[in-house]
């Protein structure tokens, strides 16, 4: 697939670098040979049926989207253990969206989509009420207080995410990052869209049963930092 240059698009420039190292050829293949079968189509393009954000959800009826999903893991877990939900990430960063599709090829997850993009791209263009879950797992924390406006939990995403979940739809957040984890909280009772499932400290402190642990994650507990993990609901109604 063709990626415009940076400088054509000047929402990815945060990022930093969209890739980091040469692909591996077989991986450079997958991104010409697989990912355009998979990919999300902002856009109808031609020859590609089923691929636009509103034929993806008239056609499932189960929709989990992660947004930034690195090198793919826990989207890749996730499509194996639960194959009859249709599994979406978005992720700007070219080497994460190889080794993805090398996992998808590996392991043959058939219900797995990809927008290498920005997500909230895909945000925008989904249709109200067609996902049931979203995930936003440690998230770039953007730590010096003149890049926070940077940060991807904001009323903006929050807004959109509130649109695009069913009725009781879950938003699923986890940072490592302490100052991040205070502020998605903040972030989250200002809205008012989303219900905290927490009763007890022990509920946000470690993660759900179903949780799919990373590589991240387990290298972020080594260096002695505990990840925070909120689960939210949408509410059926603003109060
Ligand atoms: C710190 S990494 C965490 C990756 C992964 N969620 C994990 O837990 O291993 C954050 C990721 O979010 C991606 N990202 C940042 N902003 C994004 C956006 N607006 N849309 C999609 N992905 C984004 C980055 O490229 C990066 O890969």
């Amino acid at each position: 697939m063709h990626f415009p240059p940076i400088a054509e698009r000047p929402w990815l420039v945060s990022y930093g670098r969209r890739r980091a190292r040469k692909l591996t050829p077989g991986k450079a293949d997958l991104m010409e040979t697989l990912l355009p079968r998979i990919a999300v189509r902002l856009q109808p393009d031609e020859g590609f049926i089923q691929n636009t954000p509103d034929e993806i959800a008239k056609a499932h009826p189960r929709i989990w989207l992660e947004i930034g999903f690195g090198g793919g893991e826990h989207l890749a877990e996730q499509a194996a253990r639960h194959p009859d939900v249709l599994c979406i990430g978005c992720e700007p960063f070219i080497d994460g969206v190889a080794k993805l599709l090398d996992d998808v090829n590996d392991r043959g997850l058939e219900n797995v989509r990809i927008l290498p993009e920005d997500a909230r791209l895909l945000l925008e263009a989904l249709p109200d009420a067609s996902i049931e879950r979203v995930f936003i797992l440690f998230p770039d924390p953007w730590p010096k207080i003149r890049h926070q406006k940077r940060r991807i939990v904001s009323q903006q995403t929050l807004d959109l995410v509130e649109r695009i979940l069913k009725p009781g739809g879950e938003l699923r957040l986890a940072t490592d990052h302490v100052d991040y984890a205070i502020w998605m909280l903040a972030q989250v009772v200002q809205h008012q869209g989303f219900e905290w499932q927490a009763e007890r400290d022990v509920d946000w402190k470690t993660a759900p049963s179903d949780w799919v642990s990373t590589r991240y994650e387990q290298k972020t507990r080594a260096q002695g930092r505990e990840p925070v993990y909120y689960l939210l609901k949408k509410k059926t109604s603003k109060k």
